[in-house]
């Protein structure tokens, strides 16, 4: 086990004292009336960052959990999905999709370039009987960033629903499903929300819930339709159909208490302040962005090693001689790339300084050594 290590993954992340201490708590009743209204604000407050009016669902389980369950809850058996993959994650959908639905198309694209709308467009005049789109916001994968407000607007112009895996985005990155255009979206406990693992996120936008709030979905857990049958019939008592994990559910509270405290438009500065200075520090060194501004990801930050180095090797010496825990590039960039999670309070100079002093001392040996 990796304890007393300094964690700078893509999630999960470094939680806040005050966060980690919500799980210490003994257990309490997941019923009952303080319960209810305790569980009902959290709802209210996910509401507020997903910016949505319409139900929102804290499912046990992880960001593939909140997937699936929007997947086999969203879509009839005849509606065409289009997944538009560009990445690891893009493919993730594929494979969750394809498990759930039979009626999905896939748009494999480029892995280095984020999805044009024009793409998007074209993908939609050509393919019959499309009637929702499922991409990735931030493709945690690569770093690559997928431009959601544009897609959003074509998918307004041809009336099908957008889906977005807003997993690695979600309270670090601008989002706004009301402006965006964005009708069901997908996010988890564990990353930019400043919580633990445990609970898989769901929003949907009311106007949608009323189109698909009677539709018959298969499976019983991951059916946003019975969620939402069990908040109304248990509503003053146990208004979820399932056991919750309590302690995750209080930290992410804790954790969502904190990013609503902070703001959202002051959070999403943040992180892209962050992940600008953190590249203006590690350039010079020789350590350089997978993409460029724009389409970089702010939350999961993409390097590439200065020659000389492997990406393997300076995850793997600053684990064992810095006790700093990054991540390695996944999917095609594997070997490329080296990846840091700039997310919520590893998204601070105090956070990130201590893992700039390491790459210059990386990139200091590996000079002496050439
Ligand atoms: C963009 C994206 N999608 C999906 C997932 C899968 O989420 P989970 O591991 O919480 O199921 C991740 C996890 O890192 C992710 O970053």
């Amino acid at each position: 086990m990796l304890d007393g290590y300094q964690l700078l993954i893509p999630g999960p992340i470094t939680l806040e004292p005050s966060v980690l201490q919500e799980m210490v708590h003994p257990i309490v009743p997941h019923y009952g009336a303080a319960w209810t209204a305790y569980y009902r604000e959290t709802l209210e407050c996910l509401r507020q960052v997903f910016r949505t009016s319409g139900p929102v669902f804290a499912i046990p389980g992880s960001g593939s959990a909140g997937l699936e369950a929007a997947i086999s809850s969203c879509l009839q058996p005849e509606d065409g999905l289009l997944i538009l993959a560009n990445g690891f994650f893009g493919e993730r959908l594929v494979e969750i999709a394809k498990s759930r639905h039979a009626n999905t198309t896939v748009e494999r694209l480029p892995v280095n370039e984020s999805i044009a709308p024009q793409t998007l467009r074209h993908a939609l005049e050509q393919i019959e009987g499309i009637k929702a789109v499922l991409v990735v916001h931030s493709e945690s994968s690569s770093g690559l960033l997928n431009p959601i407000e544009s897609l959003g607007a074509v998918c307004r112009e041809h009336g099908v629903m957008l889906i977005v895996d807003a997993i690695s985005s979600l309270g670090g990155i601008e989002l706004d499903m009301e402006r965006m255009n964005i009708d069901v979206c997908i996010s988890a406990s564990q990353k930019c929300l400043e919580g633990p693992p445990g609970l898989g996120l769901v929003a949907v936008r009311s106007c949608v819930w009323e189109r698909i709030r009677a539709y018959k979905t298969p499976g019983w857990f991951l059916s946003l339709q019975n969620w939402k049958r069990y908040e109304e019939m248990w509503g003053d008592w146990h208004p979820h159909p399932v056991t919750m994990p309590i302690p995750a559910f209080r930290a992410l509270r804790m954790g969502l208490e904190r990013v609503l405290e902070e703001g959202m438009e002051a959070r999403w500065r943040r992180h892209a302040d962050m992940a600008r200075w953190l590249l203006e520090q590690t350039s010079p060194l020789g350590y350089l962005p997978v993409f460029p501004e724009g389409v970089a990801s702010p939350t999961v930050v993409a390097l590439k090693p200065p020659k000389g180095m492997t990406a393997d090797a300076v995850v793997s010496r600053l684990r064992d001689e810095y006790k700093l825990l990054i991540a390695g590039g996944m999917g095609d960039y594997k070997d490329v790339a080296f990846r840091v999670g700039n997310m919520g309070p590893q998204s601070s100079i105090a956070s990130l300084k201590p893992l700039v002093t390491a790459l210059g001392h990386l990139s200091r040996d590996s000079q002496i050594e050439s």
